[in-house]
């Protein structure tokens, strides 16, 4: 087999990655597992990354691969038109349940962040907490930028928050924790979250994760056992992404969701966290 069959086949591979996941199948366990972030704190950083790189007053925002869309009712309730877009019908059923339950207008649309257009132009597209890396091929990569790009105006800034490219080879001081619980009045979650099958060469890794929800009264144990495989994105391929999407220019590199923090091999840059800003012509 030729290098470049042999490439096309690990591509169909990777494009046959299973899309759906027990993790996002139970929404409200994998919210409940990872409940930890302060959202409305990373809203501010949000902002200010965007305000930092020229937009100041943005009205219209997106969240690609938007989850259970906290963020969103977040900027909703600042007053800014919140649009969402999830590949899973059970994690965007949740997020309109959570949205009818704050009584807040967030738009979500269940599609591929691949293949999806909206109907308004947004000033702020954002794809957090390593979505991206559900983009196993340069080529769904690529898709997913040129995607923004449509939805965003010229100018516009797209923030991608990824995993910080220590933690794929640092085996002792990563920079994430691997197990911790959350408590509830009504359920106690344990999560157990591991980078695993690092793979160098095809610049995979395996997300495994198990959660276990206790709950106080009436309901049993339930176990969620997830294995995702997805794209190590370390700064020279995403680099080369952006450059084929010919859409966006990166302007800045950050190792949180704010602006104070560059991204370095110092312990306060946790994560990788670029802004792109999107090139005053058609992508
Ligand atoms: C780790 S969760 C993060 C959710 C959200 N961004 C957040 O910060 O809470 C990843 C999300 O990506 C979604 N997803 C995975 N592949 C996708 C795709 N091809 N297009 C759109 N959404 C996708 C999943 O359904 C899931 O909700």
């Amino acid at each position: 087999m030729s290098s470049s069959a042999r490439k096309r086949t690990t591509d169909r591979k990777r494009d046959k990655a299973p899309a759906s996941h027990a993790l996002y199948e139970n929404p409200r366990i994998y919210d409940l597992g990872f409940g930890f972030r302060d959202i409305p704190r990373e809203c501010d950083g949000l902002l200010a990354i965007a305000a930092r790189h020229g937009v100041k007053a943005p009205r219209r925002v997106v969240d690609i691969a938007c989850g259970p869309a906290h963020h969103l009712r977040e900027y909703s309730r600042r007053g800014l038109e919140a649009l969402g877009v999830d590949v899973n019908a059970e994690m965007i059923a949740y997020a309109r349940h959570l949205n009818r339950q704050a009584h807040l207008a967030v738009r979500l649309r269940k599609a591929d962040m691949r293949r999806f257009r909206l109907p308004a132009r947004v000033d702020i597209a954002q794809c957090l907490f390593d979505s991206f890396s559900h983009c196993m091929t340069d080529a769904d990569a690529v898709a997913t930028l040129r995607c923004a790009a449509a939805a965003l105006r010229p100018g516009g800034i797209m923030i991608l928050e990824l995993t910080h490219p220590a933690d794929y080879f640092e085996r002792d001081e990563k920079r994430t924790v691997g197990r911790w619980i959350q408590r509830y009045d009504d359920v106690t979650v344990k999560t157990r979250f591991q980078t695993t099958a690092i793979d160098p060469v095809e610049e995979t890794y395996v997300k495994s994760m198990v959660i276990d929800a206790a709950y106080r009264v009436g309901r049993e144990t339930k176990r969620i056992v997830d294995r995702q495989l997805h794209r190590m994105w370390l700064r020279g391929g995403f680099r080369n992404v952006v450059a084929l999407s010919g859409a966006f220019e990166i302007v800045g590199w950050y190792g949180d969701l704010t602006p104070r923090i560059p991204l370095s091999m110092r312990p306060a840059s946790w994560r990788m966290v670029v802004a792109l800003r999107r090139r005053n012509m058609r992508p």
